[in-house]
This record gives structure tokens, sequence and C-alpha cells, in this order.
């Protein structure tokens, strides 16, 4: 076979950066929860491209949205007004708390939006952000000096300065790290990469105490946790705590780069013409891809079936924790963010059990060096979770 998996995959590796570490699969097609390789291998997605393809790939309404747009306008400039991206504000603002929203195009680039929008708005001399242990907050210097473990900063010193990480779940220790120069806090409500951790609604209401205590911004970082993705459009709605600044990417355009900040107009405000911007941002097509994908999920039964499908599904893993005592210690998530917790002996297993998951065409990963993560696409359907669970089951079972 010519362009099969080998060929690809010696091809690539003459011409990348090692910034991967690539599995021995070139992907050439999906459709659904399924993906294929140029060996014409099949794959359930468990994995979405890390919380991204949450209609499943190629949705056809998304699909159809793309070709529409690409044949009308592709880029313009945000010189210009641009229809999509309007419709695409309107609706997302009409969903959620925000009143204002600036697009970017990944979530690094969103968090990066939130940050100078922080500090900005801040009274002079206040520039600090505090984010939590744990955290993920994407690889631009300045979001790697939010994200709050230290394997992301080696190598990369002299870090952005500005940023400091209070230790995870302790709210007295985060108080007093609050100083003169504090401008904000960060934090995702669940923390994705860090192996799918919830913050409980009763620290996360401390968190927001803190903040209006001291006069701080509270910007939640939902690049992994919304669009859908909890069973609620943004996870913040069932967590019942609002932040001031929401940032968002990953789901939001189904597999084409977008991301956004939203915010409320009077913070908003302090962002004018000038102090910031971006070629792509909000980019047409990938709005009209998002605006598709948001029609999709806002339509009536949809977050409520993602509830009860992620429900089922934890309600499975923990059947497999159950008889596998020694490997799993516990299910954790939110909607269909799931984490099968490994015990501490397993922890050392993560990576082979993924390994062989991926044997036997079932795509997932280990987060946070703890948890098997599981952010299939939204539409994936209980028969494909039991497909899911028997395979797991049977990797398991080797140990
Ligand atoms: C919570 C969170 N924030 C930020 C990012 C960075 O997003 P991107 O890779 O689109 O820059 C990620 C990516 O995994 C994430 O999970």
């Amino acid at each position: 076979m010519k362009n099969g998996n080998n060929e690809l995959k010696e091809r690539g590796d003459k011409v990348f950066i090692g910034t991967y570490a690539r599995y021995p699969a070139a992907m050439i097609k999906g459709s659904g929860c399924r993906l294929f390789d140029a060996d014409g291998r099949e794959y359930l997605d468990f994995l979405a491209g890390i919380a991204v393809c949450s209609l499943g790939h190629c949705h056809p309404a998304v699909t159809k949205a793309i070709c529409h747009q690409a044949g009308e306008l592709v880029h313009a400039s945000n010189l210009y007004y641009l229809e999509p991206q309007i419709r695409l504000a309107e609706l997302l603002l009409a969903n959620s708390f925000g009143e204002r929203l600036f697009f970017a195009n990944s979530g690094a680039e969103a968090n990066e939006a939130a940050i100078k929008l922080a500090r900005i708005h801040a009274d002079k001399g206040r520039y600090q952000i505090i984010s939590l242990s744990g955290s993920f907050h994407g690889r631009t210097l300045a979001t790697v000096a939010a994200t709050g473990q230290t394997k992301f900063h080696e190598g990369f010193e002299p870090i952005p300065e500005g940023f400091l990480h209070a230790p995870f779940g302790d709210l007295g220790a985060l108080e007093e790290m609050i100083g003169e120069s504090t401008c904000a806090i960060l934090c995702e409500p669940l923390q994705g990469e860090g192996g799918v951790r919830l913050l409980d609604k009763a620290y996360l209401q401390g968190i927001r105490d803190l903040c209006d205590k001291h006069g701080l911004l509270l910007i939640f970082d939902e690049i992994q946790t919304g669009l859908g993705r909890t069973g609620s459009l943004f996870a913040y709605e069932q967590l019942g705590v609002t932040p001031d600044i929401l940032t968002m990417a990953k789901a939001l355009g189904n597999g084409l780069p977008i991301g956004a900040m939203m915010t409320y107009e009077k913070i908003a405000a302090s962002f004018i013409p000038g102090t910031h911007a971006s070629t792509f941002g909000g980019n047409p097509v990938a709005s009209a891809a998002a605006v598709a994908t948001l029609e999709v999920m806002l339509a009536d039964g949809f977050l409520e079936d993602v509830q009860e499908k992620g429900a089922y599904f934890q309600a499975e893993l923990q059947k497999l924790v159950d008889r596998f005592p020694a490997l799993l210690s516990g299910v954790r998530g939110m909607g269909m963010i799931i984490g099968a917790v490994l015990t501490k002996d397993a922890i050392a297993y993560g990576a082979e059990i993924v390994n062989k998951m991926f044997d036997r065409g079932f795509l997932m990963n280990f987060a946070g060096n703890v948890v098997l993560r599981f952010v299939p696409p939204l539409i994936v359907t209980k028969e494909e979770i039991d497909q899911l669970i028997t395979a797991l089951a049977e990797v398991l079972s080797e140990y």
C-alpha cells in the first residue's frame, strides 16, 4: 500500500518537529464516532480530537455550513462586520451570562485575551493572576505561566511574571496569596488535563466570594468543559457560580479552529480599538461551522441526552471499578467528560492500557497521570459505550 500508515508515518517523521508522540496511525476519514486510518482500520473514538468533535466527525449540518460559507466568503478581516460571526456571538450571548464577546482561534488565544482584559481592566499596579495547581490553560508563554503544572514550565524559563498557583482545594491558602497586585483568579470548573478533577460547588462559591471580597475578576476557562460537554451549554450553569469572564474553544467549531472570550459589557469596555486583535479570530468559515454546531446543541433534548448517556457511561464504568478494585479506584466527571481513576499501583499501567485499547480500535487517553479519560462525541450511543466497556474489561483482565 503506497500511502498506508507506515508510509505516512515515515514521511511525517522526516518533516515534523517532534512535539507529539504520535500513535502509528494516519487518520484519513471520520464519520460520527468512527475514525478510519490509512490501512482501512476502523476506530471507535472516545477522545473526539480531545473534546473537540462533540457532534461527531463530519456532522452533516456542520459540513454543509462549512461548504456553503466557503463558497460565499472565506476571509475579509475583522476591520469589517461579518454576518456568521455576528450570528455566532448572538447565539452564545443569548444562551449564557455574557454580554460581549471577542473571537480568537484557539483556547490558548482565548485565555490570552482574558488575561489581557483582566490586566487592562484592573487598577494601576494590579496585574497578578492566581490560578490553581493541576490546572492547564494552554501552550503560549502567558498561558503556560498560568498553567499550574511545573512540567509545562521546565526549559522555558524565565516564565512571564504575574502568575501564582494556589494549592488545589485550599481556600485559605488562596486568600493568603491575594495581594495588592492581584487582579483575577483563573480556574477551570473541572480540570480536564489535570485528571478530570471537579471543583465542587462549595469550593467554587468560596473562590467567587474571595473575588467579590477583594475586588478581583473571576475567569472560568471552559475551553474543555464548555459547549455541552458536561450536559449543560457551560459547566458553570450546573455549578451555581457565574464568572466575570469565560473562555471557550475546542468544541465550538466541531473541528474548525475557533475560540472566544466573553464577559460583561462593563468589563469589556476596557478593551478599545487597538488594544487587542486577531487576524483570523472568528473567521467566517469557522464561525459558520460554530453556528451550525450550536444550533444542534441547543435543539430540544440534546443536552438532556448528554446528561443521560453520561450517567449511563459513568454507571457502567463504576461496574468495572467494582470488578477490578486493584486497578480502578473510582469514576469522576460531569456529563460526558469522564475519568476512571487508576489506583496507585495501576498508574504505571495507564499509558499501556490506552495503547492496548488503541490496538483493539478504541481511542481514549491517560490524563493527569491518574485517570483513563473519556471525552467521546456527545452523540455516542449506549451501544458504542457498551462496546468500549467490553473492550476495557478485556484489557483490564490482562492485569
Ligand atoms: C482547559 C484548557 N484550557 C486551554 C487549553 C488550550 O487550548 P488550545 O490547545 O486550543 O490552545 C486546553 C487544551 O487542552 C484546555 O483543556
